[in-house]
């Protein structure tokens, strides 16, 4: 027979490709398997992930969920600026919401956003609806439910400032909402249930369009003018020490261009890392060793990612 000629390793890799086809079948979305990553993050960096989906609505992130769980296979949301994946790319189920990108005005100023609204996207639309809120985010390049798990902010504002709710598709295949109440929020972190943020609501207020459109433009002005905005990156690398900026301690340590590989503290705004054309992740952690421990010798400070890693090396 056939079979007896297989050896461990085939018989290993044909049951876990079967059981990535179960947990992704009969979705409504998009099915790719060996995905490159790198095309889902902002960093350009990123190998493989063993499938990636693009669920249709939240009904198909549920059914993806439940499916994924089944088969107990990991999962991961891509969707977050702050992120590196490292070269060898992601094992299991990784989802992209790039598909749910529905905005909708709802009574008093609330506005609902499924989870894959880019942040520009939904600022443009509070600005034509005249809601003021949001200001704080401009030039945030991230999707919605991105920048509410990581509390994204800048020192205009941040996420919690807005969140009223959150729909989630919980690890058991639920669909919850959750008040903003209910979700404990800190520096750069929001302490979720596990699961898939799909959907925010944003308590935002009537404003004038103008003086809206004013601060938004002033303040991307301001981050063009003091970050790379127009390379690969993933924005901020370490959380600002208490009373401090990273971006001012790394420059004042002297490491503006520092450079490994294609990796290189930029040369704008000390603590963003630019993908100059074809780094990999291990030069980006390499280059982020390098700088932590220069900082600490000078100053004595040490400085802690914002930036999330994941992946195999
Ligand atoms: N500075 C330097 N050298 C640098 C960078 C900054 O001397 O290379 C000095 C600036 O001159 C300024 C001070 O440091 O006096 C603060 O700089 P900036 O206004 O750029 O603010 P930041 O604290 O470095 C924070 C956020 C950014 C956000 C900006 C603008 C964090 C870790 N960083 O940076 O967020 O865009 O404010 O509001 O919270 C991000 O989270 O990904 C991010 C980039």
């Amino acid at each position: 027979m056939a079979r007896q000629g297989r050896t461990h390793a085939q018989t290993r890799q044909t049951s876990s490709q079967r059981r990535l086809a179960a947990a992704v079948a009969g979705l409504r979305g998009t099915v790719q398997f060996d995905a490159l990553l790198k095309d889902y993050t902002s960093f350009r960096i990123g190998g493989l992930a063993d499938v990636l989906v693009e669920p249709v609505d939240v009904e198909d992130v549920a059914r993806l969920v439940r499916q994924v769980r089944a088969q107990r296979l990991p999962l991961f949301v891509v969707g977050g600026t702050n992120l590196l994946i490292r070269d060898k790319g992601i094992r299991g189920v990784v989802v992209s919401l790039g598909k749910l990108r529905t905005i909708k005005e709802e009574p008093d100023a609330v506005l609902y956003a499924e989870g894959g609204v880019g942040m520009p996207t939904l600022i443009g639309y509070a600005i034509r609806h005249s809601l003021a809120g949001l200001e704080w985010a401009a030039g945030i390049p991230g999707t919605v439910a991105g920048c509410v798990v990581m509390n994204a902010g800048t020192r205009l504002g941040e996420m919690k400032d807005s969140v009223k709710a959150v729909r989630l598709v919980t690890m058991q295949g639920e669909i919850v909402d959750l008040p903003a109440s209910k979700i404990p929020f800190a520096y750069r972190r929001a302490t979720l249930p596990p699961g898939i943020v799909v959907g925010v609501w944003l308590q935002l207020k009537a404003g004038v369009r103008a003086e809206i459109e004013k601060v938004v433009k002033d303040y991307l002005h301001y981050r063009r003018d003091t970050q790379p905005l127009t390379l690969p990156s993933a924005g901020c690398v370490f959380k600002n020490p208490p009373k401090d900026s990273a971006g001012r301690v790394i420059d004042a340590a002297g490491l503006k261009g520092a450079q490994v590989g294609d990796a290189q503290v930029s040369e704008k705004h000390a603590n963003f890392i630019v993908n100059q054309g074809q780094a990999s992740a291990k030069d980006v952690l390499a280059l982020i060793r390098k700088v932590r421990a220069a900082v600490t010798r000078k100053t004595g400070v040490k400085l802690e990612l914002e930036l999330k890693v994941v992946g195999q090396a």
